[in-house]
């Protein structure tokens, strides 16, 4: 089933436009991490999933609810962590949930259980009586998450979660989103690709506004230019290497990096999907010489990412 469905949507502000005819779906239970450049429109596409900014053009659903024709349904299926979490700096961690369960419209007995839950799951219990302005930033972001998850909603929208916190942080709150994506279809944005790499089993690549592409890491990395990349080293006679090897049919080109300590390294280019290193092995030891080094490139989403939002 799907949790979203973004047809078309665009963003004009005046002669600008900041997101350009999205189209994307997102299935229940599903990871997904938008990256993009600063400015690229993730913000901008968070905000008309979430009802907060209309689109100029385009439709979305959120959980089969349009956000246009139904805005208090979708939004009863999502919580949304904002870029900068305006919290109120003089509540207690307590007072600021429970005034947004009300706000939400949680009421009864209700606020106290669901304010003990995500007081519980977002790791919050030594802090509860605590003043916001008294929270480090990882808290901070944890009383965030928190109230995104007042409600119980199946879609999450965190824009940015980890954004400002040191390593350790990060790697708190990125456990506390696995954990939470048990339950909760999740969407995020940041520009730390390793942390997409490790938790978002679909990407969404946007650039000035336009959705460059969508599908799983493996997928992305799959048929990308990188992936053809063989790193040689070895020592002995240059150019009838180069030569040789550039006869070999799923090279492209062979690049000498260096040569400086008598050792050479060549980066061997080749048809994506292939693998090189046996036949340029054999090669270069049919010639007698030394190899002490040979490596295929594994793409990573930084290649990805570079490869689709490069400006050449
Ligand atoms: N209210 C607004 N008025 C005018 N321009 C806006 C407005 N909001 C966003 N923009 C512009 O739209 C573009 C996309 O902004 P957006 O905040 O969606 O980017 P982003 O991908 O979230 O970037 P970042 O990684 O820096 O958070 C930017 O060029 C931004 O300046
Ligand atoms: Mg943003």
């Amino acid at each position: 089933m799907s949790m979203v469905i973004a047809e078309h949507l665009h963003k004009t502000f005046g002669r600008f436009t900041a997101v350009k005819d999205a189209t994307f779906t997102i299935d229940k239970g599903e990871i997904v991490g938008f990256l993009g450049p600063n400015g690229a429109g993730k913000t901008t596409t968070m905000k008309m999933l979430t009802g907060y900014l209309p689109p100029t053009a385009g439709s979305a659903s959120i959980a089969g609810y349009d956000i246009l024709d139904n805005p208090l349904e979708a939004r009863r299926h999502l919580g949304y962590m904002p870029e900068n979490v305006p919290l109120y700096d003089d509540m207690r961690v307590y007072e600021y949930l429970d005034y947004r369960a009300r706000l939400k419209g949680i009421c009864g007995k209700s606020v106290r259980t669901q304010i003990g839950e995500v007081i519980d799951k977002c790791g919050l219990e030594p802090k509860r009586k605590n003043l916001i302005n008294t929270l480090s930033k990882g808290y901070r972001q944890r009383v965030g998450l928190a109230d995104a998850l007042l409600g119980n909603p199946d879609l999450l929208i965190l824009d940015e979660p980890t954004n400002g916190l040191d390593p350790n942080q990060i790697r708190q709150i990125r456990e506390l989103i696995r954990a939470l994506s048990e339950n909760h279809t999740v969407i995020l944005s940041t520009h730390i690709l390793h942390e997409v790499e490790m938790i978002c089993n679909k990407v969404i690549i946007i650039d000035q506004g336009e959705i460059k592409a969508a599908d799983t890491p493996a997928n992305l990395t799959r048929n990308l230019r990188a992936a053809g990349r063989v790193t040689i080293e070895y020592k002995g006679d240059l150019n009838t290497i180069v030569s040789e090897l550039e006869a070999f049919e799923p090279v492209k080109k062979v690049i000498v990096e260096d040569s400086s300590d008598g050792w050479n390294r060549l980066m061997v280019r080749a048809e994506p999907g292939t693998d090189t290193r046996e036949k340029a092995a054999a090669i270069i030891t049919a010639h007698g010489f030394p190899i002490r080094h040979i490596y295929r490139h594994i793409p990573s989403l930084e290649d990805v990412f570079v490869e689709m939002t490069r400006r050449d």
